[in-house]
């Protein structure tokens, strides 16, 4: 199977007039931020939203989230990618699916999926197929109705961080490039899953990001009640 073709395998979830969204892209993107611009727009149309993280929002994620946080040793590309499907598994299953089931719901991750492409599969050098491939078995096969990549070059990331007051060695663990092997990931999975995937810049005016988030929730919202009004 090539990756358009494992492509295949992964779909929205099907719950009429409930809306699943991600937000991915670096660290500094902007990604929380426009979440509680998104979340403040949808609860003005009178959605009810809910925002996840991963790993965590289960007694069994907030385990695997200690376990990862209280490792005394590096933990393994192969092992950080299951673990992060587990935890992903059961999120969906005891918490966004279960969800979506009621009327007017709008889940928004704060990464999903594509993150884990860019960060395991491609920076860590596991295979954008090994990634994939993980998630192959029902509810990881769920994907969202518009994933919003926020796109800025590696050092805005750097940037926007030390404003934020990281930890100054935080980059400095990493290898010098590993920023940009996380972009190449993110532009892939935007390629791989280009209906979904939409890529924002996010190194313009934040008001001007969310424009942009809105005019893709809007056309989306568009097109579902024209469907279902057929
Ligand atoms: N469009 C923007 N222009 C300028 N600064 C921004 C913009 N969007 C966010 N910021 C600022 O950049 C910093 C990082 O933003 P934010 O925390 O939303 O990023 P993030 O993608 O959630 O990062 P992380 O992956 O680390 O959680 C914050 O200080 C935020 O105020
Ligand atoms: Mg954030």
């Amino acid at each position: 199977m090539d990756i358009k073709e494992l492509a295949t395998h992964f779909r929205a979830p099907a719950f009429p007039g409930c809306y699943f969204f991600s937000f991915e892209g670096i660290e500094g993107a902007g990604k929380s931020t426009q979440i509680i611009k998104l979340k403040e727009y949808l609860e003005n149309k009178n959605f009810r939203v809910l925002v996840l993280r991963e790993p965590g929002g289960t007694v069994f994620g907030e385990k695997l989230r200690q376990a990862i946080l209280n490792s005394q040793s590096p933990i393994h590309p192969v092992a950080e990618l299951h673990l992060f499907a587990s935890s992903r598994a059961q999120l969906l299953q005891e918490v966004t699916l279960k969800e979506l089931g009621v009327p007017n719901t709008v889940i928004i991750y704060d990464r999903y999926i594509d993150s884990t492409i860019a960060y395991q599969g491609v920076a860590r050098s596991l295979g954008i197929e090994t990634v994939m491939r993980t998630h192959l078995s029902f509810p990881l096969t769920l994907t969202p109705h518009l994933s919003f990549y926020l796109r800025i070059p590696a050092d805005l990331s750097h940037t926007r961080q030390k404003m934020r007051n990281a930890p100054k060695d935080y980059f400095e663990k990493q290898g010098d490039n590993f920023y940009d092997k996380l972009v190449e990931g993110y532009d892939r999975a935007a390629e791989i899953f280009s209906d979904r995937i939409k890529t924002i810049n996010g190194n313009q005016d934040l008001e001007l990001v969310h424009q942009d988030i809105v005019a893709r929730v809007e056309s989306l919202l568009t097109q579902s009640q024209e469907t279902s009004d057929l």
